[in-house]
């Protein structure tokens, strides 16, 4: 496996690049946006594919990096389903997997420090965002943080998986960089407590100043999202309602780009074609699926909220695959024309 750990010296955010080859897809978790430059390069010396950007919560103490890496790379951006982000690509509930090629890691719900706090845990490490810090724990008095709830994602989740996981944290001030579950439980003073009341009490008398960054961060990370207007503007989008009524056209053929997952979870288009984002290049290509069907039907493409699906139609009207087209804001605006949606094909 490929596993880097960078660290941004001003916010004191870990960033964790994850493939499980040179020249394989590759994750990024928590990138810090001045860093995007640095990380490019590594992922090109490393001859890596940039496949998903996520963060593991909405951050008060940088800007985020998942816009910079989705415009630079077309990447997917990710984070939880509360995420207040305006839209990014897939949002991911506990119970479900975070993969690229080779790598899957477990997602698990650890609200607290904020409310879409998430922890992403694999065979032998748990990245535990600001739930869990290196003989710490993240502040929970700001963006509906709960020392209660906080309690239960570290004691009744994270304390549970096995004591020797390896524990990569968000953010450290004091140097570590790596710890275990075994050595947080006996050594990480804010947890040398008995009840969830305690905590609270703890927690609570902390009295920090508010983060340096938090006035420019959290209003920026609200933001994330791709200019799908733009796509509008050129006449590519076409609207929820517009788009019920191509259902089942015989010259319109609905694209679904979602993973698996996502389409068991939420449904599928009547009669549309699966065909994931990742391996979309290869799909418009002279050859390729998208290419072939693009000579008798009008593309329209589809994805959870219109982000993957406005730039592949922007990758197809680059390839010249001409009449290409998406359904702006995804399958969330479809649901609430109540589109028809059926359980995927097997
Ligand atoms: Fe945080």
């Amino acid at each position: 496996m490929i596993f880097r750990q960078l660290f941004d010296t001003v916010s004191g955010t870990y960033t964790y690049l994850l493939a499980s080859r040179r020249g394989g897809e590759a994750l990024i978790i928590d990138p810090v946006i001045e860093k995007v430059d640095r990380y490019l390069q590594l992922i090109r010396e490393l001859d890596l594919k940039l496949v998903k950007a996520v963060d593991t919560h909405l951050h008060a103490d940088h800007v985020t990096g998942l816009g910079a890496l989705r415009d630079r790379t077309q990447c997917i951006t990710v984070m939880g389903e509360q995420t207040k982000a305006d839209v990014v690509s897939m949002r991911l509930s506990e119970g479900e997997k975070l993969t690229v090629e080779g790598v899957s890691l477990d997602v698990l719900y650890t609200p607290g420090h904020t409310d879409d706090s998430y922890s992403y845990v694999m065979a032998d490490r748990v990245f535990t965002g600001d739930t869990l810090l290196i003989r710490g724990t993240g502040r929970t008095d700001f963006q509906n943080g709960d020392p209660r709830q906080q309690y239960d994602s570290i004691f009744n989740k994270l304390l549970k998986l096995p004591e020797g996981m390896l524990v990569f944290p968000a953010h450290d001030y004091k140097g570590d960089t790596v710890s275990t579950i075994g050595e947080e439980k006996a050594f990480n003073p804010r947890l040398q407590v008995k009840s969830a009341d305690e905590y609270a009490t703890l927690m609570n008398s902390l009295n920090l100043p508010n983060p340096k960054m938090m006035d420019v961060a959290v209003p920026a990370n609200m933001k994330v999202g791709l200019a799908q207007d733009e796509i509008a503007r050129r006449g590519w989008a076409v609207g929820a309602a517009e788009a019920l009524k191509l259902v089942g056209a015989a010259d319109v053929a609905f694209v679904d780009l979602r993973e698996t997952s996502e389409r068991e979870r939420h449904g599928v288009i009547p009669g549309s074609l699966h065909a994931p984002y990742p391996d979309l290049r290869v799909n418009i290509a002279p050859g390729g699926l998208l290419r072939a069907l693009a000579g008798n039907k009008r593309l329209l493409f589809y994805c959870a909220f219109g982000e993957r699906s406005a730039m592949a139609v922007q990758a197809a009207q680059d390839a010249r695959l001409g009449a290409a087209c998406h359904l702006q804001g995804g399958i969330d605006a479809w649901k609430k024309v109540q589109g028809p949606l059926e359980r995927p094909p097997r």
